[in-house]
């Protein structure tokens, strides 16, 4: 049941900690090395592989989006991610030499369903990244990592979304760790960081009552906009459909350097837009660029809530609001920043007097095409 929330959205997002540490759950030996048994795929086809398309709808197409940003920097193999609906219909060049992964969380997902069969007959290999045991995508894939998020009840997906980010990273460092594009010290240093994500995301939780107050505030709002760079991308797509399908509102993410190709003539006073801003500890001017992001629409009157790693200082000027999050590597940071994202789309959801868990005109799987 609910467990004493008020929806199972909500009971949900509060399972995640335990989510992202079930799926890491029993896939390390002793000396720490991943052990990917389950898959029982040949190892020296997943070494011989030259292109990964990741096939997925909805919420596990963003997931795929930011695995790919992991898998090219890991594995070095180049990665598409694509809507399954689409793959199908414009002939994509697949063979013996391209995985598939395949992301579903109810695994009935039609359109996926179908991406797969093609793949097949293309000759491609197809490992499925799934949450239900037994479902139909991985019954017709070659492959299968389970995602262990547990049974999701809400139509809107949001502990699934961090199993699948997840277990897609254990499959690309897997991928290096066999191919030898990681030495071994570098793919445990990952998954150290991995495994402490559970506790951390934790933590975002625990700061959920300021989070809700924003999205109960915000009852009144027509329209909000994302921004996000590199795997804040995805995150700020995310963001935008959770509130599309529960709000009820116009909601729209947009890649930050984007921006003034266009998006920035919607930026008028009042206008509210998240922002993800990345580590200030990575390695390149990633933040620094999302920080003139913010001050540009600033300049133009947007309110701002900016999600920031804990410390980050910068972006304290150009904010409105600042949501907080622990520190952690920038690929990793999704697995945070989606949480805040969540908690308010629900609390909006919930203040305008919607049935967050079944929003109208939306199934939990999508069993036709
Ligand atoms: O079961 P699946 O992961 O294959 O579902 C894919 C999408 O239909 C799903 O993520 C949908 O976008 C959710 N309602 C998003 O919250």
């Amino acid at each position: 049941e609910k467990g004493g929330f008020n929806s199972f959205m909500e009971k949900e997002i509060h399972d995640q900690p335990s989510a992202v540490h079930d799926t890491l759950l029993g896939r390390l030996d002793e000396t720490g090395q991943l052990t990917l048994d389950e898959l029982r795929i040949d190892e020296s086809l997943l070494r011989s592989v030259d292109k990964i398309v990741v096939i997925a709808c909805g919420t596990a197409a963003y997931a795929g989006h930011v695995a790919r940003y992991a898998i090219e920097h890991w594995c070095r193999i180049p990665t598409e991610v694509e809507l399954a609906h689409e793959f199908r219909y414009r002939d994509p060049i697949v063979n013996e030499k391209t995985l598939v992964v395949a992301l579903s969380q109810s695994g009935e997902t039609m359109d996926t369903l179908m991406a797969i069969r093609h793949a097949r007959e293309q000759g491609a290999k197809v490992i499925a990244i799934c949450n239900t045991n037994g479902s139909s995508i991985p019954r017709e894939s070659d492959a299968n990592l389970y995602t262990h998020a547990g049974p999701e009840i809400a139509v809107a997906s949001t502990k699934a979304f961090l199993a699948q980010i997840t277990a897609a990273y254990l499959l690309g460092l897997y991928l290096a760790q066999l191919r030898g594009n990681m030495y071994a010290d570098e793919i445990g240093e990952v998954l150290r960081e991995l495994q402490a994500m559970p506790e951390k995301i934790q933590t975002v939780i625990d700061g959920a009552d300021a989070i809700k107050a924003m999205g109960t505030g915000m009852g009144e709002t027509e329209s909000v906009l994302f921004l996000g760079r590199h795997v804040g991308f995805p995150v700020a797509l995310e963001g935008a459909l959770k509130l599309k399908e529960i709000a009820y509102i116009h909601a729209e993410g947009f890649a930050a350097g984007e921006l003034k190709h266009g998006p920035i003539a919607l930026i008028e006073p009042g206008q509210k837009v998240f922002v993800i801003a990345p580590s200030p500890r990575g390695r390149n001017s990633l933040h620094s660029k999302v920080v003139s992001n913010i001050q540009e629409i600033r300049a133009r009157g947007a309110e701002t809530i900016v999600i920031a790693e804990e410390g980050d200082e910068a972006v304290e000027a150009y904010a409105n609001h600042v949501i907080r999050v622990p520190q952690s590597p920038t690929l990793l940071q999704p697995l945070l920043s989606t949480v805040p994202l969540q908690i308010f789309a629900c609390a909006m959801a919930e203040a305008k007097g919607y049935d967050v868990d079944q929003p109208r005109n939306l199934a939990k799987s999508v069993t036709v095409e």
